[in-house]
């Protein structure tokens, strides 16, 4: 498995209304067969920005995002091509193996845009190079810096 390695870009989210807007602008940019690694210590707001790029989506009335943690995968149905959404969350995983087990790849196959929390764990579950990479940090005013890893075409309509 190979990690990504297209040009980055960073910004600089200053509340959790920010990250969540950030979320909702990736819904624009997204097309089936989208795979979306993000990574980030405890609560730098991977979560949030999942729920706002699923809700810009078009989510179903009365579904809500949370961290998968328990179950560590979640399908949404949306209102766009990329329907149903999968978010995964690698947390309590240990290896390689934990990914066949759970039906990790299976999930990979079929979900119409994947969204994988601390995939830093796991790297084998990047699925090839053309995935993207989300990194959210911490930064020193309470905020956060997100670094997004994408194609250069998608980094410039991202602007
Ligand atoms: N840009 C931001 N500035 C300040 N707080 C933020 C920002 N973005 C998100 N938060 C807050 O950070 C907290 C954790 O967010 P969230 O649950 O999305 O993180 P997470 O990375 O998914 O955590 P976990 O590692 O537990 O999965 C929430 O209270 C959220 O409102
Ligand atoms: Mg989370």
């Amino acid at each position: 498995m190979s990690t990504p390695s297209h040009p980055q870009a960073t910004r600089h989210l200053a509340d959790a209304a920010a990250t969540e807007r950030a979320g909702a602008a990736l819904a624009a940019l997204v097309t089936p067969g989208t795979f979306i690694g993000l990574s980030g210590d405890l609560g730098a707001g991977k979560t949030t920005l999942i729920r706002g790029l699923v809700g810009a989506l078009g989510l179903a009335r009365g579904e809500e995002v949370s961290s998968p943690t328990y179950t560590l995968i979640q399908l949404y149905a949306v209102d766009a091509p990329c329907s149903p959404v999968a978010h995964i969350d690698l947390y309590r995983l240990e290896d390689a193996d934990d990914l066949e087990s759970t039906g990790y790849w299976d999930v990979v196959e079929e979900a119409g845009l994947l969204l994988v929390e601390w995939i830093e764990r796991i790297p084998a579950a990047w699925p090839g190079p053309q995935a993207w990479s989300l990194r959210l940090d911490y930064h020193p005013d309470g905020g956060r810096l997100l670094t997004l890893q994408a194609p250069a075409p998608i980094l410039a309509r991202w602007g």
